[in-house]
Parts: C-alpha cells; structure tokens; sequence
C-alpha cells in the first residue's frame, strides 16, 4: 500500500489480489477443512463444501469487494453508507473476526512449540504424535471445568505470535504485496512435495478414497451444510469485514468480479490439495493399525497437529521437513490474522482519522493476546472447540443474512450489480441478484434455525451448560452491541 493524500491505495491489482489471497488461505486451509472433512465422513463432505462456495462464499465475497470499493470504507463505513443503522453489521462483523482471531492466534502458537521442536533430534512427536500433542503441548485436561495448569511454552508462543502480527502491521503495512510474494509460494510449494510423499505411502489410496467417494445420503443431513457453509465463510475471511476492508483500497474503477472468482477458486484448490496430503495419511495410518480409515484418529481440531506431523516424521530428512512445514503454518496463519487486524484499524481509522494505526493495532493485539489465554489453559482445547461453535455458525450465519438484506433489499441488488458492472470486464449475471436477494438469506436462515433448534435440545458435544454458555455469550454480547447501534441511530 502506498500512502496518498486520500486513502491508501494497493500498489495495484495484483498485489490486492495477493493480499486478499493471503488472508483467505490460512490455517483454515490445512487445519479448519481437513477436520471437518473427516468428521463428516470424507466424501459427504465435499459436495455440500463445492456448492457453498459457489452458492454463498463466491457471491459474498462479489458483494463484499463491491461493497468496500464502492464506498472506500471499512465494514462499518460501508454499511452506513447504505443507512445509518446498518454500521452494526460492520460492527458484528469485525467482533467475530476478533473472536476468531483470539482463538486463531493460539492454533499458531501450537505451530510455534512444533516449529521450535522440529530441531530436536529425534522428533519429539516421533515416539507418539497423539500423546505429544494433548500432553505435552496442551497439557490437556479430563474436562472444561478443569483448566489445568497453563503451559508456559505455550504462552511465551502465543506472545511471539501476537508480536508477529504486531510487527507486520506496524512496519508492515506497505510491504504486504512483498510479503505475500513469498508466503504465498513457498506454502504452495512445500504442500506439493508433502502432496507426492502422502501419495506415495502404503494405503494412501484407502484415504483418498474415503476422501473424495460422495456418501449422497450425508447430503440430508442438514450439519454437514451448516458446517460446510460455516467453512465457506472462515476460509474465504467473508463475514468478518476484512475483504471489505482491502476492497475498500482499491481504486473505484479497478474490476471486481474475476478478482472473487480468482481468490475464490485459489483458496478452495488449496484446501482441496491439503486434502488429498491429509486423507492419503490417514489411509496409511489405518493399513499400518489395521483399523478402517474413519477410526484412525479421533477427529477435531487436533488432526493436523496429530497426522501432518506424523506423515512428516515418516520421511526422510524429517527434521528438515519438519522446519518447512511448521513454517509454512505459521507463514500461513500470519497473512490471516494480520488481515483482521487490518479491517479493525480500518474501521476505527475510517470513524477517527487522527488515531494513528499503530496505536489501534496495539490494543487489538494486547487485548488479543489476554483473550486468547483461555484457549492456551489445559481445559482451552475444549473452549476452541465451543467458542469456534458458536461464531461460526451463528455470528456468521447473522453477518451473512443481514449483508444481503442491506444489499439485496435495501441498496438494492440491481444498484450493487451496476456498479460492479460497470467497473468489471467480466459481467455479473441477473444470478447474483436471486442469490443475494434470495438463496442466501432463505438457506442461511434455514441452516441457522436448524443449528439453533439442536443446540437448544442438546449441549453441544455434551459440555456442561456453564461453558456452553462462554459460547453464547461470544455470539450475544456483540449482537447486543449491534442492537444498540441499531436503537442510538435511530435517535
Ligand atoms: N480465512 C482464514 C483461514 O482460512 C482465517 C480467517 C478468517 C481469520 N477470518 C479470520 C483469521 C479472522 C483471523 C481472523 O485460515
């Protein structure tokens, strides 16, 4: 980004483009997809997923860059521009990417005890990847209610990572399209040589199988939509204010329509490929156990922390290889949340222009780090677990709907196609307009009644109401905020 008179802009198309990528391919990627995809059966999964992406995540993200680069502001701005009240969708917006990055931080720190354990010789996960990680990296405990004691590796990890992003947005603001140039190859990169050895073991091919067999009965299970939804939006950074935020530096006239697909269609190959590493080492471990391939691991958030490093121990050099891929993570994860911080400091930059954004990203970062304790506890896998529940399924579901009724309905779809339109070589059909207006709101609605309906009836994977009820609260608490944005604009 150079710094103008007028706002920032991206050195050009490209380097926004390289940026957006960035942020949407993360440790979604190689740790959110491949969970996801085994806990709901490999190939169930990846119908609902592909249909997401071009149902809801492709046509999001049209309006999203449309959205920030039309009225060259952050979520807040944007939305306000559309009437005064609609800032709280902003608003909701960036707290979930907030929520989401407390928790993010610390999946990175965990990256961080690996990528420092890599020089140890022998790996210290070669004697069991499973008991390495929950104890000595977690230091897990037997329930939520038990927070354990805090491991102080993990700690100091987590306050390397919120340096990290500190440092990237502080110095780093107009070096991101430099940044990129390497953290965006380099992970392609080293997934491809990780893509042949996962390939090549005994029994990859059982995984992969599993992997891309459909199951068509899985489709009528409305769960596997509402996470493969859910995913669609982490993994594209679409409800969170942070694509509206990079649009938001773009020229006016600059094409908006083949940079989403291309983002799109770059992000989802990525997790695509990561698939394939993953479940090919599943299959290896299930013919190594003998055991049939969906009871290999115990799936969650914890696989690619338990098979990635458990296929990298498999090769030769696997000190080496191990150095490269918790790099890869870790260079991964940073584009990410250094994006989200991105659309906080754009948002408070855009309300009050004097705040220089240094000091924003400071108290973004220190009161991310504090948050994020609780996940580094020995109970904070648990509270991961639920609080990633509760913002992905609701607060985005909310995000998501509101951001078509405020397009679709309120500036009106027609108005937001012209314009993009008339700035794309690549032209929008009348879809876009039924997508917004209507598929979005009405299947997001659907899934999100549904989610509701289930977790009323039953705590979600059987945790005490109490902590349950962290997770509600990071779902209300800034819904409540929004609803109070909603009633003082009114006055
Ligand atoms: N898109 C990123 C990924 O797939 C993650 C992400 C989405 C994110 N929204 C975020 C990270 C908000 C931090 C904050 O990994």
């Amino acid at each position: 980004m150079g710094l103008f008179k007028g706002r920032m802009r991206w050195d050009s198309r490209l380097v926004f483009i390289l940026a957006a990528v960035g942020s949407a391919i993360g440790l979604g990627n190689v740790w959110r997809f491949p969970y996801l995809t085994y806990e709901f059966g490999g190939g169930a999964f990846l119908i609902p997923y592909l249909i997401a992406l071009f149902v809801l995540g492709i046509p999001l993200l049209i309006l999203e860059f449309g959205l920030g680069q039309k009225f060259q502001k952050g979520a807040i701005g944007s939305f306000k521009a559309i009437d005064k009240r609609l800032g709280s969708i902003g608003f909701i917006a960036v707290a979930a990417g907030f929520i989401v990055i407390t928790y993010y931080a610390v999946v990175m720190a965990w990256s961080l005890v690996y990528l420092l354990g890599s020089f140890q010789d022998p790996l210290p996960w070669s004697s069991g990847s499973s008991e390495f990680f929950f104890g000595n990296v977690l230091q897990i405990t037997d329930s939520v209610g038990d927070f354990g004691s805090v491991s102080v590796g993990l700690i100091i990890a987590l306050l390397v990572v919120w340096v990290s992003i500190f440092f990237c947005v502080f110095k780093g603001v107009r070096s991101v399209g430099k940044v990129v140039l390497i953290t965006m190859p380099l992970p392609a990169l080293l997934l491809l040589i990780l893509l042949v050895r996962a390939l090549t073991l005994e029994g990859a091919m059982q995984g992969i199988s599993f992997y891309v067999t459909p199951d068509f009965n899985a489709l009528l299970d409305p769960e596997v939509w509402l996470a493969a939804a859910t995913q669609i939006f982490f993994t594209l950074s679409v409800a969170f204010g942070i694509m509206i935020a990079y649009a938001s530096y773009n020229k006016k006239h600059q094409s908006i329509t083949k940079s989403a697909f291309i983002v799109a269609l770059i992000n989802s190959g990525f997790s695509l490929i990561a698939g394939f590493v993953v479940f090919g080492v599943l299959g290896h471990m299930a013919a190594v156990q003998n055991v049939p391939i969906d009871e290999v691991v115990k799936s969650g958030p914890s696989l690619a922390f338990v098979v990635f490093p458990e296929a990298i121990s498999l090769l030769p050099l696997a000190s080496f290889f191990s150095v490269l891929f918790f790099l890869m993570l870790f260079t991964l994860g940073i584009d990410s949340a250094f994006s989200l911080v991105e659309a906080v400091n754009t948002v408070v930059s855009d309300k009050f222009r004097k705040m220089a954004a240094h000091v924003v990203a400071f108290i973004v970062c220190v009161a991310g780090f504090v948050a994020g304790l609780i996940f580094a506890a020995g109970s904070g896998l648990y509270f991961l677990d639920i609080v990633d529940h509760f913002v992905t399924n609701y607060s985005l579901a909310i995000v998501g709907i509101m951001s078509c009724i405020a397009v679709g309905w309120m500036y009106g779809a027609d108005n937001m196609r012209e314009f993009i339109n008339s700035v794309s070589e690549m032209k929008l059909g009348v879809w876009w307009n039924h997508a917004i207006r209507w598929v979005i709101p009405l299947s997001l609605g659907t899934l999100f009644l549904i989610q509701l309906y289930r977790d009323i009836i039953t705590p979600y994977e059987g945790y005490p109401a109490w902590a349950l009820s962290v997770g509600w609260l990071t779902v209300l608490i800034p819904l409540a905020i929004g609803i109070g944005m909603v009633v003082k604009a009114k006055n």
